[in-house]
């Protein structure tokens, strides 16, 4: 496949890697998990769980996407031929446009706070209105609709520029001004009156509070977290050139997205502290309090407070966008390479695909909440339906493949340039470990308990 577009260095690489990784999974969905699981002993667990568990995950959809440069049909047809290890590279493309369909209605609810904060209806006149504007904007039906066409029409834009002129350019932008952006609005929170309660509840483990539930919870917010299981990442890899570490790669995207995560919970708790509101209020943690942390601020300055929240629902936009691309990437992939159809006939392929779904996704907050799967509205089921299993399955079956399908040798080949790079050589047999032994192990004895739950 000499015509295959390729990143462009090791930073674009790391740059668009992190950009899948670090999104609502980070900003959004860390924070509230932290807040039900209780706080720093839950982040000790999920540190662990990145380094022992996903990032062997990573490495094994990086090893089988860079050896076959291939989308995640191609790459499993190639390295088995004719068994059925392809159904696994099918299952990679339907989850994630599952996956875009709800994470667009999110995606689209930040653009809407986006819209609400540069028209300044987040001020101190309405505070105490602003915590249940959330739960009136998400059960309307157009204004969300709308804003679900916006954030996945903009998607699609990214993902028909292509891989250099759109993922890359895009994510090497955009993830540095997110550092920046977060970084102030967590020095921002941390600064507010009453926030060093929060700040403590983030770093003081208190091991009691513990629950049977947060290992599992800290795995699959770890999986979110770094797009593992659906073949973003092996996508991703497979735009690497045969020169590039990908062990370096690798970790430094799971080392970003972990500093980020830690720094959104410190740009969301202490304020949320500093607020008098519950860490465990649940999913609405966000979009309910941070505008009323903004707006309450307001009286000390509505320049400064109307800029913050400017600031926070852009970085939100933002990060999301670069997230939902590999989402559409995978299914693109395919199509293109396995199909031979179009880039923009793909992309506007999927684009109605997931649009279907998110419609129903977001009208399930609203006119037709009363329709439930199994107990579950539309937007949950599929939700539940990813993360608690097939994202899990999928994770399961690449480390099974590259631990166990895969010969040692090509594993080696692939982890180490062929041998020349000495220092990953010497960390070959505990990577290998890892992926052979120990990930497959933890993760099935989760996944089990997940279905037994
Ligand atoms: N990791 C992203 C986030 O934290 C979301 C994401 C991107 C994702 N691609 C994925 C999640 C694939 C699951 C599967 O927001």
């Amino acid at each position: 496949m000499t015509n295959r577009e390729h990143f462009g260095s090791r930073a674009a690489v790391i740059m668009a890697m992190a950009g899948s990784a670090i999104g609502l999974g980070n900003i959004w969905r860390f924070p509230f998990i932290v807040g039900e699981y209780g706080g720093a002993a839950f982040i000790l667990i999920y540190i662990l769980c990145c380094f022992f568990l996903s990032l062997p995950i990573l490495l094994s959809e990086s090893i089988i996407g860079r050896r076959t440069h291939q989308n995640t049909f191609g790459a499993m047809s190639t390295l088995a031929p004719g068994t059925k290890w392809k159904w696994l590279g099918l299952l990679t493309i339907v989850t994630p446009i599952i996956i875009l369909s709800y994470y667009s209605v999110v995606g689209g609810w930040s653009f809407a706070y986006l819209l609400k904060a540069c028209s300044l209806q987040f001020n101190p006149e309405n505070a105490e209105a602003v915590t249940g504007m959330f739960a009136t904007f998400s059960s309307s039906a157009w204004g969300p609709l709308a804003c679900l066409v916006v954030f996945l029409g903009l998607t699609a834009l990214i993902i028909f520029s292509g891989v250099k002129k759109g993922i890359e350019k895009f994510s090497k932008i955009s993830m540095p001004v997110l550092f920046i952006l977060i970084v102030v609005i967590a020095v921002y929170s941390v600064t507010l009156p009453g926030a060093m309660d929060g700040v403590r509840y983030l770093v003081k483990p208190d091991f009691s509070k513990l629950s049977a539930g947060a290992f599992s919870a800290a795995l699959g917010q770890s999986f979110f977290s770094l797009s593992l299981g659906v073949g973003t990442m092996l996508i991703y890899s497979s735009y690497i050139r045969k020169d590039e570490n990908i062990l370096a790669s690798g970790t430094g995207t799971a080392l970003f997205d972990m500093l980020f995560a830690i720094l959104a919970g410190f740009a969301v708790m202490p304020a949320v502290f500093a607020a008098g509101i519950a860490p465990s209020s649940g999913p609405g943690l966000v979009f309910e309090t941070l505008p009323y942390i903004f707006a309450k601020m307001g009286a000390g300055g509505q320049f400064l407070s109307s800029a913050v929240a400017i600031l926070f629902f852009l970085t939100i936009l933002v990060a999301a966008l670069s997230s939902s691309i590999s989402m559409m990437e995978v299914g693109v992939a395919y199509m293109v390479e396995e199909k031979g159809i179009s880039r923009g006939k793909a992309t506007a392929g999927i684009f109605f695909v997931a649009l279907f779904l998110g419609i129903l996704c977001s009208l399930s907050f609203g006119p037709i909440s009363g329709v439930k799967f199994l107990g579950n509205t539309f937007f949950n089921a599929c939700d539940k339906l990813c993360s608690n299993y097939l994202m899990t399955l999928g994770a399961l079956m690449f480390s099974i493949f590259v631990g166990w399908k895969m010969d040692k040798a090509s594993v080696h080949d692939e982890l180490t340039n062929g041998g020349s790079l000495k220092g990953n050589s010497k960390v070959f047999p505990v990577l290998y470990f890892l992926i052979k032994y120990i990930a497959p192990l933890a993760i099935a004895a989760i996944f089990i308990t997940g279905l037994l739950a």
